[in-house]
């Protein structure tokens, strides 16, 4: 039997399974072609080493690797991270926001995973790769690391990301100033996992 989750239409043939040790460049090389944030080798080292469960790649029938989505696991206090509260709901200045973050800080650390990155080449794309990554990040957080909610940024111009996290029940609970190193903000979105 196969490893992994069996998915994609009948032009693509795929399965995601967790990313192999040697398979760091391949990833890098992806990660390089399609997205400005890049790290370097020993960043996906220590998510490999640490989370490897949930640092998987999408392989196509013919062995090519063509998509990835790693993550880490975090503790936090902060509510907005682990879904239980938005920002966005109301148009309070920045200022009682930070204010009011402050003040409703959970007493207890709690685990929230952290979408660190996904992307899939551009000539797969639109053919349910990028889902099939995403849906196994989920289940592997909740079945294997236990968190409370995912979270991650994304660009706000990001149309396409943000579509695919919204279909997978990610909302969009923060704005980051200027988070990219070009000046653009980030969403941070939120799936909880628990009630
Ligand atoms: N326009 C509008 N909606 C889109 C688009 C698009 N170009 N691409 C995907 N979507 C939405 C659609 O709702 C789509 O469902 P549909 O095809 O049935 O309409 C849904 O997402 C799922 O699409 P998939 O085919 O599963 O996703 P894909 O394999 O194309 O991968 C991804 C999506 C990963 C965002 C891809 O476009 C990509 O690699 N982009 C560049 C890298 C990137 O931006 N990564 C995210 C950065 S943020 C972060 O990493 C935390
Ligand atoms: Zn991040």
């Amino acid at each position: 039997m196969k490893a992994g989750v069996e998915g994609g239409s009948k032009e693509l043939r795929f399965t995601v399974r967790k990313a192999r040790p040697e398979e760091i460049y391949i990833v890098m090389d992806i990660n390089q072609r399609t997205l400005p944030e890049n790290y370097w080798y020993g960043f996906y080292k220590f998510l490999l080493d640490n989370w490897g469960e949930a640092f998987l790649v999408a392989e196509t029938s013919e062995g090519d690797i063509i998509g990835y989505a790693m993550s880490r696991v975090e503790r936090t206090r902060d509510p907005v991270l682990l879904g239980l509260k938005s920002e966005l709901e109301n148009d309070k200045s920045v200022l009682s926001k930070v204010i009011d973050a402050i003040r409703s800080q959970l007493a207890e650390e709690r685990p929230v995973g952290h979408l660190v990155s996904i992307a899939v080449l551009p000539e797969y794309r639109r053919k349910g790769v990028g889902s099939a990554l995403l849906a196994k990040t989920i289940e592997v957080m909740d079945r294997v690391y236990n968190v409370d909610a995912i979270y991650l940024e994304v660009r706000v111009s990001n149309a396409p990301a943000i579509r695919l996290y919204e279909k997978f029940g990610f909302k969009k609970v923060r704005v980051w100033r200027g988070y990219y190193r070009d000046g653009e903000d980030a969403y941070i979105m939120v799936k909880r996992l628990v009630d």
